[in-house]
């Protein structure tokens, strides 16, 4: 197993390993290497979809998606390109945070990318909390905001109304690390608890900025064959589209996390 760090901000690439057939201790090699660079990289992996579940299930359950799963499988859900306009991950965000427990981790095995384009870019949020002055981090420790999938309902042509909500502290401790991370992200975080919306639309608009700053981000160009693991917990992701028509086919999976309040 060789393992290279993949930018100054986050990322490792874990080579020469086939994640089919790891054991016990090479797991929590595994473990121990996601909780430090909080995205894992590994190339020409040959997964099936039960490969695929079996290795994401080690870390906990999977979580089932209400719809777009693999009629077998429906805890994989599949991304196609389905041109721009119908794209939903064009924005900042740690998944499905507007359920009360997120899951803790996403795990993403490319069947087919395209040459260029079509990256997931990623941002250390432990990176942008520590990036935050004493004032603040006191400021946020004892703050909630409440996170809406209601810009989701609206892009599917569903009722906003009944779109899940959760409320999440700002800034997070990771349950294994206890590490800090500023956790609010522009596609799902809506208001701050307690604050009038002027106060909350404000501070919010700062806090998307800071935490995607560039010193804080890597980006993932996919090749066939790469399975692509994040903690949820640290970071956030966008989905660049900027590859056209071009074939792009990912299989995606989640495990289910903690109730973060
Ligand atoms: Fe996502």
């Amino acid at each position: 197993m060789k393992v290279s760090k993949l930018s100054a901000p986050l990322g490792a690439r874990i080579e020469d390993i086939d994640v089919r057939s790891i054991d016990e201790r090479i797991w929590q090699e595994i473990h121990t290497l996601f909780l430090k660079h909080h995205v894992l990289v590994f190339p020409s992996q040959s997964l099936a979809p039960e490969d695929q579940m079996n290795f994401a299930r080690r870390w906990g359950s999977l979580v089932k998606f209400p719809y777009g799963g693999l009629e077998d499988y429906p805890d994989i859900i599949v991304l196609k390109n389905n041109g721009k306009t119908a794209d939903v991950n064009q924005h900042w965000h740690s998944d499905m945070t507007y359920n009360q427990a997120p899951p803790k981790l996403t795990m993403l095995y490319a069947h087919a990318a395209p040459e260029f384009g079509g990256d997931t870019a990623f941002a250390n949020q432990h990176l942008a909390y520590q990036g935050l002055s004493d004032g603040m981090k006191s400021v946020l420790n004892n703050m909630n905001a409440t996170h809406s999938a209601e810009g989701l309902a609206k892009l599917f042509g569903q009722e906003t109304a009944t779109a899940p909500k959760a409320v999440h502290p700002m800034i997070r401790s990771h349950e294994e690390t206890g590490d800090k991370a500023l956790y609010v992200c522009r596609a799902f975080t809506q208001d701050i608890s307690g604050f009038h919306r002027d106060e909350s639309k404000a501070l919010l608009e700062f806090l998307f900025s800071h935490s995607v700053r560039m010193e804080y981000q890597t980006r993932h160009h996919w090749q066939a064959g790469d399975l692509v693991m994040w903690d949820n917990r640290s970071v956030l992701h966008f989905a660049v589209h900027d590859h056209g028509d071009e074939e792009r086919v990912i299989h995606r999976l989640q495990v289910q996390g903690v109730s973060t309040l």
